[in-house]
């Protein structure tokens, strides 16, 4: 990073900010590998939301020309739904489809636009639709930005994964909203509602919608992927056990529960199940190295995925056994933390050219050395991680693990920063503070240093 480019950005990262949190573990650092089993009463749903509490934007396509404006709460007969660049006079009004949130009274309200001009900032109103004789009451007004149509600009976004809705959490929407981020990439793990409590999944929602909002008043789009706390059982589930999730992300998700995210021809976010719904391996796999084989020559070609190939807290390879047996190398059992990822999609990263790898799931701050089959390699892949949003766990050290390198247990997100070819990314803790700064620059292997 220029030292120019490092100072504006630590100017805008909020790194002053007073009070540093104290990072301690809280209720979910006992995260369990598997969700708890299926409750058979849904847990009580909020009543009387308003379009206005759980509010949010996310896409289904091109970033850089639609946006899709999505609430949940009891169904709104005939709601307004209506964009008009700040700048224009005609207003574009939108349909709204209304789709069953799990098995609650509440709705899922998606309303989508396309056809919008990229790189432009939008008003948007969502409400009751009013009659001409009360004009006075107008719908309420937000805004927003469409993504550009090039990355010729400096933008930015942010990234994370394993939430919840405690205090840290939502101390690090505010530290990540402040950093104006066009995006939010939440990789897997948002409200820990485990496809049993609709609640969670809401107070998750009406956190995001409070705090995710830039410093200049606009909203800021999200984009997931699925983690285990999104589905009962955490693995190897149906996609109607993603009660929740599913329901507000199937615009993306219809068929699958991976997919990609092209942003114009500037940037490409490849989003994957780590097994939660569908198995890594198989089907997932052969239409990946198909997704990544058509992408091979965008500039920023980013995966997400939830559970880590590199994990920093959880044991990568199988436990040995203990005694005698451990003494001859026999395995205990197979299954190591990311072994289905190393063995099934990592080699499809190096061959195809992804810049960066995002993991979440182990709740640390963590980078990898640039690896390729699992050793430093400088033409090799980033993982970042570990999914510190609003968890927390101590890491292994780089020492004890090599493939490690940089790690931290404060809570955390990543800033992601574009300018032409270079990308930087900077893990910003809740408190305001830069854990790492790491950069890449062209295409593998004849720019990357
Ligand atoms: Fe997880």
């Amino acid at each position: 990073m220029t030292p120019l480019s490092r100072r504006s950005f630590l100017r805008s990262s909020g790194a002053g900010l007073a009070s540093a949190l104290v990072a301690g573990h809280d209720s979910h650092s006992s995260d369990l590998e598997t969700a708890p089993a299926p409750r058979a009463v849904v847990s009580p749903t909020p009543q009387n939301l308003a379009p206005r509490d759980t509010l949010f934007l996310t896409w289904q396509r091109d970033p850089t020309t639609t946006i899709t404006v999505q609430w949940v709460g009891p169904a709104l007969e005939d709601p307004t739904v209506r964009v008009v660049p700040r700048d224009g006079a005609e207003w574009k009004t939108g349909t709204v489809e209304l789709k069953p949130f799990g098995n609650t009274n509440l709705k899922v309200h998606r309303c989508e636009f396309t056809g919008l001009t990229a790189g432009t900032e939008y008003l948007l109103q969502v409400g009751k639709r009013v009659p001409s004789f009360q004009l006075g009451l107008r719908p309420e007004t937000y805004r927003f930005r469409t993504m550009p149509a090039k990355a010729t600009d400096t933008f930015q976004w942010v990234s994370g994964g394993d939430c919840g809705t405690g205090p840290h959490a939502i101390g690090t929407n505010v530290i990540a909203a402040k950093q104006e981020p066009q995006f939010a990439l939440i990789g897997g793990d948002l409200g820990y509602d485990n496809g049993t409590s609709a609640k969670t999944a809401i107070q998750f929602l009406q956190n995001y919608t409070k705090h995710m909002v830039d410093p200049k008043g606009r909203l800021i789009q999200m984009v997931t992927c699925l983690g285990n706390h999104e589905v009962r059982g955490g693995y190897k589930g149906k996609r109607a056990d993603a009660t929740y999730y599913l329901p507000l992300f199937d615009g993306l998700y219809k068929d699958t529960t991976y997919n990609t995210l092209d942003f114009g021809d500037y940037l490409s976010l490849v989003l994957l199940d780590s097994g939660h719904v569908s198995p890594i391996g198989g089907e997932q796999t052969a239409w990946l190295e198909s997704a990544l084989r058509a992408r091979e020559e965008c500039p920023h070609l980013i995966v997400a995925n939830h559970v880590p190939a590199y994990p920093s807290f959880r044991t990568p390879g199988s436990a040995p056994a203990s005694g005698i047996l451990g003494t001859l190398g026999i395995k205990e059992k197979a299954g190591g933390t990311g072994e289905e990822n190393r063995k099934y999609w990592c080699p499809l990263f190096e061959k195809h050219g992804v810049d960066a790898v995002l993991e979440h799931h182990d709740h640390t701050f963590k980078r990898t050395h640039p690896l390729i089959g699992g050793l430093k390699d400088k033409y090799g892949v980033p993982y970042l991680g570990d999914g510190s949003w609003g968890q927390l766990r101590v890491p292994s050290k780089p020492e004890s693990r090599p493939y490690l390198a940089a790690v931290g247990n404060a809570y955390h997100m990543s800033v992601h920063r574009l300018e032409g070819e270079q990308r930087y990314h900077v893990a910003l803790e809740e408190s305001g503070k830069i854990a790492d700064v790491y950069g890449t620059t062209g295409k593998r292997p004849a720019k990357r240093g």
